[in-house]
């Protein structure tokens, strides 16, 4: 089969984890008979260098065309001082609105491999594990073009403390519609999972939490196989360090989705492995636009060092196998190469022990103890594309 695929390597380590990333596509086209034509974009830093904009009106032109877009990172020190909407950033939210890109998939597991880096002692791992095993495995499903980061806002012509305009807002609102789709995007996921959906919102104070489990009240009657259940995002924010297991999947808002994924990324290990998928409406052929790309951001002070780990985006563009184009064997091939390569010990900086030669992610490349070698992007991309290749 073909797909067309816009590629944004975007700042910092982004063109460094994004080019590896579709020499493993390439690999399993090859492997698997697709072709794979990539069309690449300028978004955020480099387009407002280019063109004034963090993201010109043909970007997104041409990543509608395209059938699914894999991003790398944007941003960056150079363009930190500028307006809001100027910012790089404002980028990521015009291409997720554009793209009409809803749910925000997320997950966050617990690799063997990766146990030493995790933060978490073992006992506290193992206490909410449903068999005993010092792991977790949890997807956090969030809302990703509506609620505060798209709501109404704004400055107040009232001066305070001698300032004017001495105020400021931003607002929280969902429709019944945007909250079902992402519910559903949830249930999906865990009829696939472990059948637990855990909504996590702020119901005791906001209204728009409170239509949250009014919907999802309503949208669990159609799962009945799934277990929903409630908690308050505070809460969760210590459920996920206190007892992490006890998760499958979380559904939840923008920020509160944002929040949480970045706690349960350290949870991993490293923001270095996790990646993301960013899905639409499906349409008729089961195919669904979507938009990939890895958890961790541009990461200028490891730019061009070749030190970045390239495995979130390589598995980023699993899922936009999975997902957008519903190759799941060809998923899974990725995947399996990735996991097979962390069981030969390689690790980059980020993801070596913490007890090892690599105890502060700088150790330099080369590095062995506890047979883990410390590698860079390219040696580790390397060794997926081979580990493909004996598949
Ligand atoms: C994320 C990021 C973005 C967000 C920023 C860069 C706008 O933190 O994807 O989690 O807040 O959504
Ligand atoms: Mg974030």
């Amino acid at each position: 089969m073909k797909f067309s695929v816009a590629v944004i390597p975007g700042d910092g380590i982004g063109p460094e984890v994004i080019a590896p990333s579709l020499e493993v596509l390439d690999a399993v086209g090859d492997k698997y008979g697709h072709i794979f034509n990539y069309v690449e974009l300028e978004a955020g830093g480099l387009a407002i260098d280019h063109s004034g904009e963090p993201l010109p009106q043909e970007t997104l032109e041409a990543a509608k065309q395209c059938d699914a877009l894999l991003l790398g990172a944007v941003g960056g020190p150079k363009w930190d001082s500028l307006p809001g909407h100027m910012r790089p950033e404002r980028a990521l939210l015009g291409l997720r609105a554009g793209l009409g890109v809803f749910a925000n998939l997320r997950p966050a597991a617990l690799l063997p491999q990766l146990k030493s880096a995790c933060p978490i002692k073992d006992e506290v791992l193992t206490a909410s594990n449903s068999e005993g095993k010092a792991a977790f495995d949890l997807l956090i499903v969030r809302e990703l073009t509506g609620g505060l980061y798209f709501g109404k806002r704004g400055r107040l012509d009232e001066s305070s403390n001698g300032h004017s305009p001495g105020a400021a807002f931003d607002t929280e609102t969902y429709s019944w519609m945007e909250i079902e789709r992402v519910l559903r995007a949830g249930y999906e996921a865990a009829a696939v999972r472990r059948k637990k959906l855990c909504v996590v919102d702020k119901a005791n104070v906001l209204e728009s939490s409170r239509l949250w489990r009014e919907v999802a009240a309503e949208v669990s009657k159609d799962y009945p196989n799934i277990e929903t259940s409630y908690l308050y995002v505070d809460n969760a924010a210590m459920q996920l360090i206190r007892a992490p297991g006890q998760f499958d999947v979380i559904v939840t808002s923008n920020l509160f989705g944002d929040i949480l994924s970045d706690e349960a990324s350290v949870l991993t290990g490293s923001i270095g492995m996790l990646a993301s998928a960013s899905l639409g409406e499906k349409v008729q052929t089961g195919n669904r636009p979507g938009m990939y790309e890895p958890i961790h951001g541009s990461a200028p002070d490891i730019a061009g060092k070749d030190i970045a780990n390239p495995l979130a985006t390589i598995l980023s563009a699993a899922m936009m196998l999975r997902y957008s184009f519903v190759l799941e064997k060809e998923a899974v091939a990725i995947e399996t190469a990735v996991n097979n390569v962390l069981d030969q010990g390689l690790r980059t900086g980020d993801i070596a022990s913490r007890s090892g030669a690599a105890s502060d992610g700088a150790a330099s490349s080369g590095a062995v103890s506890n047979g883990e070698k410390i590698v860079g992007t390219r040696a580790m991309a390397d060794a997926v594309l081979k580990a493909l290749e004996k598949l």
